[in-house]
């Protein structure tokens, strides 16, 4: 028998969560197909107090971009269950601070395409994650921004970006950063979807266009995107599983401290770029 899921939105334009979903793996062919459609159209997937192992989380993940059955190269940090965002695991990425809007490895040519947390430890008030669509933002952008950037690019870079309010921003530092070139409008490999791309954390600059030029147009475009009217904020507890497309949509965090209440969020993601040790960051505080 066919299941229909329960969804529930989670902003206007973007986001659902699930509920009742029963983790099973792997999940039925009609509960895939209702999960992946659900995925494409709204870029971010939240599901509360589920039980589900690394394993689970990473089959959920790949399924959502149909992927489930492509094998990752062995030896990742972020295939093994051994990534983690936490302020009490040891070795744990981005221990501390704040984290401006991003998508990881926007640098890479190919990133990932479907990234997740899920709540391991999570004491109450943990810091939230917030999160914007740029896709909604692409729609929404009026149209002499639009012409503006119709056929222009900008250069992504794992390397430093000091830009806007830096107070308490965690900066990772990176021996032979890499970079990736994209169109600001960027068409989205899966769903065909335009998408805003660029993000206030990596994207050094407009290609070219002068240093003050580049800075005053991002300066526009980051406006649009991370209006606080337009932000879904997710409020972490323990067991939640959240889920999204780290094409269409960015992350960010306010500051989290070492000795804060425990947040610590296993992390899975795919396909992961193949990065050499000196391509991998380590952390810093910016202030
Ligand atoms: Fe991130």
């Amino acid at each position: 028998m066919q299941t229909t899921l329960k969804t529930r939105d989670l902003t206007p334009s973007f986001g659902s969560e699930v509920i009742g979903l029963e983790p099973s793996t792997p999940l039925d062919d009609s509960t895939c197909a209702q999960l992946r459609q659900l995925f494409d159209d709204r870029g971010l997937l939240v599901f509360r107090d589920l039980d589900i192992d690394h394993h689970q989380q990473l089959w959920i993940s790949k399924m959502l971009i149909r992927q489930e059955h492509v094998p990752e190269k062995p030896g990742t940090a972020q295939v093994d269950d051994n990534f983690y965002v936490s302020n009490r695991r040891d070795g744990a990425a981005a221990p501390f601070g704040r984290l401006q809007f991003h998508a990881d490895t926007m640098w890479a040519d190919k990133p990932f395409e479907v990234l997740s947390l899920y709540g391991k430890l999570i004491e109450p008030p943990a810091i939230p994650t917030l999160f914007v669509s740029g896709v909604s933002a692409w729609q929404s952008l009026p149209a002499r921004l639009r012409e503006r950037v119709a056929g222009l690019s900008a250069l992504h870079t794992a390397g430093e970006v000091r830009r806007g309010d830096l107070t308490n921003v965690l900066v990772s530092t990176v021996q032979r950063p890499p970079t990736s070139t994209q169109p600001i409008a960027k068409l989205h490999p899966r769903t065909g979807a335009t998408v805003l791309y660029v993000c206030e954390q990596m994207t050094k600059e407009i290609v070219g266009l002068t240093h003050t030029e580049s800075e005053a147009l991002l300066e526009a475009l980051f406006e649009h995107m991370y209006d606080p009217a337009a932000q879904f904020q997710h409020e972490w507890r323990q067991n939640d599983f959240v889920v999204w497309d780290n094409v269409a949509i960015q992350h960010a965090r306010p500051n989290v401290n070492s000795d804060g209440p425990a947040r610590t969020l296993r992390k899975a993601a795919s396909p992961i770029p193949q990065l050499d040790r000196d391509q991998l960051p380590s952390f810093s505080s910016a202030t």
